[in-house]
């Protein structure tokens, strides 16, 4: 009984100084060494192993920025993303959204194609940039798909599709124009695009 107890009472003290780490990270160090917790899912050199996980290191700050708001707000929904993007104090999110856009994209994790854009991918262009490495537009930061985990972009274009990612009326119109093997289709010309 008594030894229930004390752990009980360890275990207690161990979460809540746990906590206490958590939310002093953020207050003090710098935001550098704050954000390692997020490679720990996507990626020590910026791709992780898991290609369900998005590359970020050089996506655009206003996009990062827009999204980790969307998390935080219920504008995306995502439960690991959404504790994630409420651990970074609010004022601190555009700091840490350049910080990840300065780090330099990845190497493709699959072979490349240099020569222009498959067909399908011609309508992207328009938002995405000529290269599909991202561009601001009237419809807010598009991001770059160029070079992309195929396993994520594929997850992401179904997600808008059905409703399930609900933060850009746009995509979401424009994917359910495409039915599920055009999507896929995409997906896997996208991840191999080098530019
Ligand atoms: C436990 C794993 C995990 C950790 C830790 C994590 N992420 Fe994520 N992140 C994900 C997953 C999974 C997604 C895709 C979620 C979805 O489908 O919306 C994602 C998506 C994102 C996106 C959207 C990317 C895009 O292309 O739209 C951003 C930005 C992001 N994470 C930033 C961060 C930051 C900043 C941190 C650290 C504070 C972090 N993540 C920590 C798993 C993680
Ligand atoms: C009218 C402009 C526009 C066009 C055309 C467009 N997109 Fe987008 N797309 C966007 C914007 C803006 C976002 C960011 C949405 C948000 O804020 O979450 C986006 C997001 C995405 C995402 C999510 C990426 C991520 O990192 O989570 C994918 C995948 C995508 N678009 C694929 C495509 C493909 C494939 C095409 C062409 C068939 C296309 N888009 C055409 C504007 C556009």
């Amino acid at each position: 009984m008594r030894d229930w107890r004390t752990k009980a009472v360890i275990r207690t003290f161990c979460l809540a100084m746990l906590a206490m780490t958590f939310t002093h990270a953020w207050a003090d160090s710098a935001l550098e060494s704050d954000l390692a917790q997020c490679w720990s899912c996507h990626g020590k050199e910026g791709r992780s192993s898991d290609r369900t996980m998005p590359v970020i290191w050089g996506q655009g700050a206003d996009y990062i920025m827009k999204q980790l708001t969307d998390y935080r707000d219920g504008g995306r929904e995502n439960q690991i993303m959404s504790s994630m993007a409420e651990s970074i104090p609010r004022a601190k999110l555009g700091e840490a959204s350049k910080i990840i856009s300065l780090k330099p994209w990845p190497a493709s994790a699959v072979p490349t194609i240099k020569e222009g854009l498959p067909d399908l991918a011609q309508a992207c262009a328009a938002c995405h940039g000529a290269d599909l490495t991202g561009a601001q537009t009237d419809a807010g930061p598009a991001p770059r798909l160029a070079g992309q985990n195929e396993l994520y972009l594929a997850e992401q274009m179904h997600a808008f599709a059905t409703g399930l990612r609900a933060n850009h009326a746009v995509m979401t119109s424009i994917m359910r124009n495409l039915d599920g093997a055009q999507r896929e289709d995409l997906a896997r010309q996208l991840a191999h695009l080098e530019p």
